[in-house]
């Protein structure tokens, strides 16, 4: 495995100019913010070796390196999915190049089922802790030291730091956020009326198919991370109604520009 990712960053070193000092996981609503790195340069995931490539409609399987305001960052465009039939190692891949890459830190940003009655569709959820439900574990298996402890700390999944400052850009800029527990699951169903109630009973506000692997691998790397839902449903108790992918996706596309803002002022703000 180390030999992977290393032969992986290896290549991906030999096609960029610089090393990126934030990586960008661009889910549902945030895939715009593509439009917004300068100087881009793309590698698509079936140029890279050992990458899985990327099966998702809507999802286009590239690596974008470029400038984001006054940072160089890595986005990646399409994510892997463990409904897709990825196992967990190659859903969580990318994040262990990214570490041998040299990145410090990691944005992800994705779809969510609200739980929270207080909450709206279209709103922007911090995730400030998440429940991992998925059924098989990142880092099940052989520990490799020189990749992170065998029983890691995750005391504080989600930088508080990165949440604080992402706060008070909302508030500056009169965006209405929200934050809240995300509860990860396999998917690719969405949630009973009965399993949305109990999401929320055990603790969770919102409900999604992603991010918790990929959030578990980066700090078991020791990476800071930063993560945040758009609410594109609710399932709260009493007001369930059907949910499908394409409403998902336009919930997404109208809380986008707002995402994007907080998103971008958030990594010109970043120091380290
Ligand atoms: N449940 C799970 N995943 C989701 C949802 C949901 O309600 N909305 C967007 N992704």
């Amino acid at each position: 495995m180390i030999e992977q990712i290393n032969r992986t960053a290896e290549y991906i070193k030999s096609r960029i100019s610089d090393i990126p000092q934030i990586a960008i996981i661009l889910g549902t609503g945030l895939g715009a913010l593509v439009d917004h790195i300068e100087d881009k340069q793309f590698i698509p995931y079936t140029d890279i070796p050992n990458f899985p490539v990327s099966t998702v409609e809507g999802h286009s399987g590239n690596l974008i390196f470029g400038n984001l305001g006054s940072k160089r960052v890595m986005a990646m465009q399409g994510r892997f999915h463990y409904y897709e039939g990825y196992d967990m190692k190659q859903v969580t891949f990318p994040i262990r190049v990214m570490k041998a890459l040299g990145i410090q830190t990691l944005f992800v940003s994705n779809a969510a089922g609200g739980m929270n009655p207080t909450f709206k569709i279209g709103d922007i959820m911090l995730i400030t802790d998440h429940i991992n439900l998925f059924p098989e574990h990142p880092l099940r298996g052989k520990n490799y030291n020189e990749l992170g402890d065998r029983f890691p700390d995750m005391s504080e999944a989600y930088s508080r730091e990165l949440i604080k400052t992402a706060q008070d850009i909302a508030e500056e800029k009169n965006i209405r956020i929200v934050l809240g527990v995300y509860v990860g699951t396999q998917g690719p169903t969405f949630e009973t009326p009965a399993e949305y109630r109990y999401f929320h009973r055990i603790g969770g506000d919102a409900v999604g198919m992603s991010t918790v692997p990929e959030v578990i691998v980066a700090r078991h790397s020791g990476m800071s991370v930063f993560a945040v839902s758009v609410i594109t449903d609710l399932g709260v108790e009493g007001i369930v109604e059907k949910v499908s992918h394409e409403e998902v996706q336009k919930a997404a596309q109208q809380a986008q520009p707002r995402m994007m803002e907080i998103m971008r002022e958030l990594v010109n703000r970043f120091n380290s």
